[in-house]
């Protein structure tokens, strides 16, 4: 969600790394919510604060777990209030008195578990442990090891905090308001919707029926297998859907509303529809052009089909995040989806066709495969952020995507990643409440970054390949961040676990420090690397190193790596053969390496032909201005000097003002620079 609202709204929050409790102010500015974080101390006690204990956490116990839910819910759409009936088919692996699942909001009003071919036995007390969003419930006697049903009748709330089963109000073409009631569950708020076990790794099949007014739409994972009048009341029907494949809770959806659709068939036979409000169809034809020209890409990249009949991408009035990847039925806020085409601008629909390629990359990534626990999360919404440029690139070559992506995630990242409250993209994470924490711009950004670094060090080709091999391997199971490094290490014969270590377990990045000397007919480079603080100079005891893949070209071919190296240590030393005197060298073409170049004068000075005539691609003058400017800016506030850079490097048309920006950069405070850095 943060990714969302600072590409929209320049807001950007860098997590802090304080485990205190956090309070989110949800303000609404222009149609975008955005969320502040504050941080809370000691109600009564200005001075000493003290942080309250974080709690232990424990994950569900596993002697019993869920096969398949049989689920029925009836919401009522005017009293804002739901009843649901869970069926829910069980494994108890070893005796117990009491099973203990997740559950939050909702009344329990009976529960039961018959054995296969047993006697039910009713449930004698309903422990709700409200912190821990658990209850626990208890029974006379043991449930013995073996197959069973669960039966839990139970109420909840419609509520209106856009988590778990929640109303949405819309206005119909008529003026008249209306609510729907709509589905957010990730990451933690299934349990909102019916007690259930709400861990990414207790994967289940779900049985759905929905008892809803006969007028309205009712959406799910699955396509629709029965609709039949309800026989208490002759103004609902029961709408049945299909038998969703195991998947975990955070990916169930259900929708029920008034909406109109356009419907399309992708290539490879899926029926895809975008759900649009009434009287909007016709906003809903572009998401449905870049849905049904992104199935078949993933399909052909990832070697793996898209596993469900059909997928809807539905625009939900009431929505906080950007969007969500449920199975087969994903949700959107508006603005995320809809394209007006009389009055939108081409950023609106990049904007789309960037959501849309994010959140059908989780299809496959995420849902199919989905993380062993949230601390992997970062892996999913990384990747989904790279990946879904691969794929509006292939869709739409001519947005010329990738440099919206150095321009925007990339160079974002390596400046809240300066920080020194920065943090590792990949964090431990026990509670649930602390997996909203991670959602951020380093998980998002800088995550995206470092997978689009992997994949140029890989090459296309392997990568595929590794990402093929994983999507088999785990389909509908569970896996780690380590066990995608395995099969892209396998892929490739390269030390994939040891370079993303580095890159994942730390926070921070490298300036490469490169200095150049011509040998002859050959040119020798002497590469160090150490951390890159905002702040000044690392300043610590021990300097961290990271593995980095570094490519390097010249101006023989600006646009194509001469030769790729690992660098494994603090200092290395590179000869180039056979480079006359008059050629350039240049780290990093296509600035796809997470680290920022502090060339040599002379080195810097090599490429300003290049930069007049053009011969040097967009993203590298965006990354030579950018590391430049992130330099500069570290020394003194110089907007000015900013400006002129900016302007210099990126209108190419006055070679003199290059020059003489450069020449100041480079004399005055460049130098400065450097004597406090030695
Ligand atoms: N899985 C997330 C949605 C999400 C985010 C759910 C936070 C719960 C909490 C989804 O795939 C996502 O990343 N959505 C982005 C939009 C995307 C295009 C970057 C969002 O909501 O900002
Ligand atoms: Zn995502």
């Amino acid at each position: 969600m943060l990714r969302f609202l600072s590409r929209q709204g320049s807001l950007s929050v860098v997590r802090q790394v304080i485990p205190r409790k956090t309070i989110s102010l949800h303000l609404r500015v222009n149609t975008l919510i955005i969320r502040y974080r504050t941080f809370s101390a000691t109600a009564n006690s200005p001075h000493l604060v003290t942080m309250p204990e974080r709690r232990p956490f424990v994950r569900l116990p596993t002697d019993v777990y869920p096969v398949n839910y049989g689920l029925c819910l009836k919401p009522d759409l005017i009293d804002f209030t739901f009843e649901g009936k869970l069926e829910a088919a069980v494994e108890v692996t070893q005796g117990t008195n009491q099973i203990v699942m997740n559950c939050a909001d909702i009344d329990i009003i009976t529960a039961s578990f018959a054995p296969d071919g047993g006697e039910e036995i009713n449930a004698t007390g309903f422990n709700y442990q409200n912190e821990d969003e658990k209850v626990t419930l208890s029974f006379p006697s043991a449930l013995q090891k073996g197959s069973g049903t669960l039966k839990i009748d139970f109420v909840g709330e419609l509520n209106d905090k856009m988590k778990g089963f929640y109303r949405s109000k819309y206005a119909t073409p008529s003026g008249e308001i209306r609510h729907a009631a709509v589905t957010q569950f990730e990451a933690t708020d299934a349990r909102r919707a019916f007690p259930c076990w709400d861990e990414p790794a207790i994967k289940a099949t779900f049985d759905i029926t929905l008892i809803i007014p006969k007028d309205r739409v009712a959406l799910s994972n699955m396509n629709v297998i029965d609709r039949k009048p309800y026989p208490e009341d002759d103004s609902l029907v029961e709408v049945k859907f299909a038998t969703t494949p195991i998947m975990s809770t955070y990916l169930v959806a259900f929708v029920i509303g008034e909406y109109d659709f356009v419907e399309s068939q992708s290539s490879d036979g899926v029926t895809v529809r975008v759900y649009t409000p009434l009287g909007k169809a016709e906003q809903g034809k572009f998401a449905l052009e870049v849905a049904t020209k992104t199935l078949p890409f993933y399909k052909d990249y990832f070697n793996v089909p898209y596993p469900l009949p059909k997928i809807d991408l539905i625009a939900i009035a009431d929505f906080a995040a950007g969007a969500m990847e449920n199975w087969g039925l994903v949700t959107y806020r508006e603005t995320a989806l809809l394209i007006d085409p009389r009055n939108s601008c081409a950023s609106s629909r990049q904007w789309v066709a960037l959501v849309v390629g994010h959140e059908l990359a989780h299809q496959w990534f995420g849902n199919l495969v989905t993380m062993e626990w949230w601390t992997h999360l970062w892996l999913n919404e990384g990747f989904a952020s790279w990946i879904e440029y691969l794929c509006v690139d292939h869709c739409f070559p001519e947005y010329d995507i990738w440099t919206q992506f150095v321009s925007a995630d990339y160079t974002r990242a390596l400046d809240l990643d300066a920080l020194d409250n920065s943090h590792p993209i990949e964090v431990n994470v026990g509670h649930p409440s602390e997996v909203d924490e991670i959602f951020d711009a380093i998980s998002y950004s800088k995550g995206a970054s470092v997978i689009r670094m992997l994949h140029n060090y890989i090459g296309d080709e392997d990568f595929r390949k590794g990402m093929n091999t994983y999507l088999l391997k785990f389909q509908h199971k569970n896996a780690s961040t380590e066990d995608l490094w395995d099969c892209l290490e396998q892929a490739s014969g390269k030390p994939i676990a040891a370079v993303m270590s580095s890159w994942t377990k730390q926070m921070g990045f490298p300036i490469i420090v490169v200095d150049q000397e011509q040998q002859g007919d050959d040119r020798a480079l002497k590469i160090s690397q150490k951390k890159f603080c905002a702040s000044g100079p690392h300043s610590g005891e021990e300097c961290p190193t990271w593995m980095v893949p570094i490519s390097i070209c010249t101006s023989e071919d600006p646009s194509c790596s001469k030769m790729n190296v690992l660098m494994e240590h603090p200092e290395i030393n590179i000869t180039i053969p056979s480079l006359s005197p008059n050629k350039w060298v240049k780290l990093n073409p296509g600035t796809v390496g997470f680290y920022r170049i502090q060339y040599s004068s002379a080195m810097l000075d090599s490429f300003l032909p290049g930069i007049r005539d053009l011969t040097l691609l967009p993203v590298d003058r965006l990354g030579l201005q950018n590391d430049l400017f992130s330099l500069l800016h570290k020394q003194a506030d110089m907007q000015e000097e900013k400006n002129r850079i900016e302007r210099v490097l990126g209108a190419i048309s006055a070679p003199e003002l290059i020059q003489r920006v450069l020449n100041f950069a480079l004399s005055n405070v460049w130098d400065k620079h450097h004597r406090k850095c030695k």
